[in-house]
This record gives C-alpha cells, sequence and structure tokens, in this order.
C-alpha cells in the first residue's frame, strides 16, 4: 500500500485528481464515491475538464453503492448526488454512469444485477473510496465478508449519525443500503482511498497498521496489490510510520504503467 501524505485537503484533491485524470485520459472505467470527502478531487477533474486537459468521453463508472428506497432524481440519493457533483459537469455519457437500483421492487436481486453488470463490462479499472469514522469503505460496515460481493446492508447507527447532515432530519436517512462488497472492491484494478481531518485520524491508522480485520473493512486495503491511501496532514496524525511513508514517496521508483 503507498500512503501519500499531504499538507491539506487541497494537496489530496490535487493529488487524487492527476491519478483518475490519467485513468480517463485513458478512457478507463472509473469506480466513483460520494460524500464529502471526494468533492474536491471531482472540483479539480472538472477544472482540467474545462482547461481541456482530460476528457471522460470514452470512460464509463460504477458508483460504489446507493441507498435502498431512494428513487434516482430523489437529491440525496447517491444516483442524483454524482451527477450534480461531478459527471454532469464533465462530458461523461450519463448512461455510462451506472449505479445500484435503490428502488428495485427486490433489493437483493438488484444487488446481484449490479454485481453482474461490473463483471460483465470488464470490472473496474480504479475505484475511488472514502472511509467512514468506523473504518467502513462504501457501505461495508463493521463485520462485513472480507470477500462478499455486492448485497444490501444495514447501516450501523454512526453510519447514520454521520450521514444525516445531508439529510432534514436524522430519522430520514434510509437505513438500508445496497453496496458494493469488500470481495467487488478488491477485484479493482487500483483501489485509491482519500481522507481528510482529523476524525480519521484513528480509522487511517487501523487501516494502515492495524490488523487485517472485519473490524475495520478498509484493511482490506492491506491485502490488495494496488492500493493508494492519500491523505492530510490532520488524518495521518495517528500513523506510527508516517516518515517511512515520506521516505517511499520521496524514493519511490517511477512506474511504467
Ligand atoms: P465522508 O464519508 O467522505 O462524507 O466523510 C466517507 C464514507 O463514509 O465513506
Amino acid at each position: 500500500m503507498d500512503i501519500l501524505i499531504r499538507p491539506d485537503a487541497e494537496g489530496v484533491a490535487a493529488a487524487a485528481a492527476d491519478i483518475l485524470a490519467d485513468y480517463a485520459r485513458r478512457g478507463a472505467t472509473l469506480g466513483l464515491a460520494t460524500g464529502s470527502t471526494p468533492l474536491g478531487a471531482y472540483q479539480e477533474l472538472i477544472r482540467l475538464y474545462e482547461a481541456g486537459e482530460v476528457s471522460f468521453a470514452d470512460s464509463t463508472a460504477f458508483l460504489l453503492d446507493e441507498y435502498v428506497g431512494l428513487a434516482p432524481e430523489h437529491e440525496q440519493s447517491y444516483h442524483h448526488t454524482i451527477r450534480h457533483e461531478f459527471t454532469s459537469h464533465v462530458d461523461f455519457d450519463d448512461s455510462r454512469v451506472h449505479s445500484p437500483d435503490g428502488t428495485a421492487a427486490d433489493p437483493w436481486v438488484a444487488a446481484q444485477e449490479y454485481e453482474q453488470a461490473i463483471i460483465d463490462h470488464g470490472g473496474i479499472d480504479v475505484q475511488l473510496l472514502g472511509i467512514g469514522t468506523n473504518g467502513h469503505i462504501a457501505f461495508n460496515e463493521p463485520g462485513a465478508a472480507l470477500n462478499g460481493p455486492t448485497h444490501v446492508d444495514t447501516l450501523q447507527p454512526q453510519t447514520i449519525a454521520d450521514n444525516s447532515r445531508f439529510f432534514d432530519r436524522p430519522e430520514d436517512v434510509p437505513i438500508h443500503v445496497l453496496t458494493q462488497g469488500l470481495g467487488t472492491i478488491q477485484r479493482a484494478g487500483h483501489l485509491l482511498l482519500l481522507a481528510t481531518g482529523e476524525g480519521k485520524a484513528d480509522a487511517i491508522a487501523a487501516l494502515a497498521e492495524g490488523p487485517l480485520t472485519t473490524m475495520c473493512p478498509a484493511s482490506v486495503l492491506q491485502s490488495h496489490p494496488r492500493a493508494t491511501v492519500i491523505v492530510d496532514e490532520a488524518a495521518a496524525s495517528k500513523l506510527h510510520h508516517r516518515d517511512y511513508h515520506r521516505f517511499v514517496e520521496e524514493n519511490k521508483l517511477p512506474r511504467k504503467n
């Protein structure tokens, strides 16, 4: 796992956008994430697009997750959010921006269909991830199957509380979700996890320096052959090996691809 430490959230966004833009220039399949953390990277990608430095015309996107019960046009559905925050501001073909069907009559069937759609497409080249304060990635809460597929899950009260800031009332936050599983995520070619702020410092330390355990779902990045974690100083503040991570980055052999 590569851990890149940047001074602040702007530095995290710029580093993430650089990597994602490289993939987009090759027409890659991008795994997109919602939540607050990736917004800076999306803004930077929109800026690069407007400057004529990147195009998404040949890319396809798969979202990580969706709330069960929220229609695509609902303001807080992730279907709507990703368009509002990113894809409708660039030249993404809207029909190639996929997300699990939150209003399917049978969410379990919708989960299977989404997993199959990713497989049929040929998989995800780079998957952008945030991390929950409890170590979740996508909506894989502590206890999730380490190699599970896209599935229906029940949010933890902590996650409902964290996400209630997006809703008028805490009781409006859906309790059930459709989410790519930890197995789905691990089949992506490159995992790119971003975190900013002190509130994420414990989760980042658990991800990078704790045991590989379902109690910290993000720790599966430890076993992925190509995982990049980009954090600001605050989110890195509880890593014991900060200096080593800096040393590794400063002495990195450039990749050929
Ligand atoms: P956040 O959410 O980016 O809004 O902090 C991250 C997550 O829960 O995965």
